[in-house]
């Protein structure tokens, strides 16, 4: 090979790779292309994978996508942030409404109807909004080892705004009342038996498991995909917009109230947000929070 054809030949293989691997506009979600059928969405915003306006950015953005695309039947949302899928909402830095209310759920609502599967691949703590949207999706696989589920609203002094009707959905009543009330770590074994995900994986052979289902999916005809999927979502429900309403809207007052905004502080100097042993351990450290205060910040 002579020396400019090798050049060229290098050139294209760097502009095939650009192409099936694209950022979406913040970067937060990084969206391969694995085979024009089957994608992955990759959350890539470290430490944490704070639920923020980068991600609600990008997640219309890839909701857009994947609905103009013609070729897709299946999305694996994964994570390349260690310990974390989705940590939780950023209420730190809470993003505007114009992002985070009803056009949230009704992208949701968009992305559950579209003509394919959508995977949660859970290898992380995932609690709040992150299990939230985890439960919205179609079909969720968890790591037995690592993979960690926890409605944990409560446990600041906030309800579950989503998590109250997906949750009895998938649960059942009384196991969705101990999860969004205990507001505990939930381990995978545990989250399967409970109807949360569909199945615990042993973390060594996790990856080959949700990516032999991706190829699976990614092989069938796509018309039948999209008329089973129709089936199934009429015959097994999904909250609708009034019933994410209700619940979003309990959210919103519980936010205003004056022991949230007290606590918060003091539980922002304890880590949230910055420390990693923390986070992990928030189920913990939320126990050093409770009552009515005044908290030590
Ligand atoms: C989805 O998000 C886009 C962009 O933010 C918004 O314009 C649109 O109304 C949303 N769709 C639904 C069904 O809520
Ligand atoms: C992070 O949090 C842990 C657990 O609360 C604490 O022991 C540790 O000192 C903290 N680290 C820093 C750097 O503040
Ligand atoms: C988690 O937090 C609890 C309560 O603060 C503490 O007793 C425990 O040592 C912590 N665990 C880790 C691994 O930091």
């Amino acid at each position: 090979m002579k020396y400019p054809s090798l050049i060229s030949f290098i050139l294209a293989i760097a502009a095939s790779a650009l192409a099936a691997c694209q950022a979406t506009s913040t970067g937060f979600i990084r969206v391969t292309k694995v085979t024009p059928s089957y994608w992955r969405a990759t959350l890539s915003s470290p430490p944490f994978n704070l639920l923020n306006s980068n991600f609600y950015l990008d997640f219309y953005a890839l909701v857009d996508q994947l609905e103009n695309d013609q070729e897709v039947k299946v999305v694996v949302f994964d994570s390349d942030v260690p310990d974390f899928w989705i940590s939780r909402i950023d209420i730190a830095n809470p993003a505007p409404a114009e992002l985070s209310s009803e056009v949230w759920w009704g992208n949701v609502t968009r992305l559950s109807n579209l003509p394919l599967i959508t995977v949660a691949s859970i290898r992380g703590i995932t609690r709040g909004a992150g299990v939230e949207l985890a439960s919205a999706l179609d079909v969720r696989f968890g790591s037995r080892e690592k993979a960690v589920f926890n409605q944990i609203e409560v446990g600041f002094g906030l309800t579950p705004s989503s998590g109250m009707a997906l949750l009895p959905m998938l649960l059942g009543r009384s196991r969705a009342l101990e999860v969004a009330i205990g507001a505990d770590d939930v381990d995978a074994d545990t989250a399967a038996v409970y109807g949360w995900i569909n199945r615990a994986i042993p973390d060594d052979s996790f990856e080959s498991f949700v990516d032999t289902f991706a190829r699976r999916v990614a092989g069938w005809d796509h018309d039948v995909i999209a008329v089973t999927k129709k089936l199934i979502n009429k015959n097994a429900g999904f909250p609708t917009m009034e019933q994410w309403r209700e619940g979003y809207e309990a959210g919103q007052v519980s936010l205003t109230k004056p022991v949230l905004q007290s606590r918060l502080p003091a539980v922002i100097k304890a880590g949230l947000g910055s420390n990693i042993t923390f986070e992990k351990n928030l189920s913990q450290e939320t126990l050093k929070f409770t009552g009515d205060g005044p908290f030590q910040a």
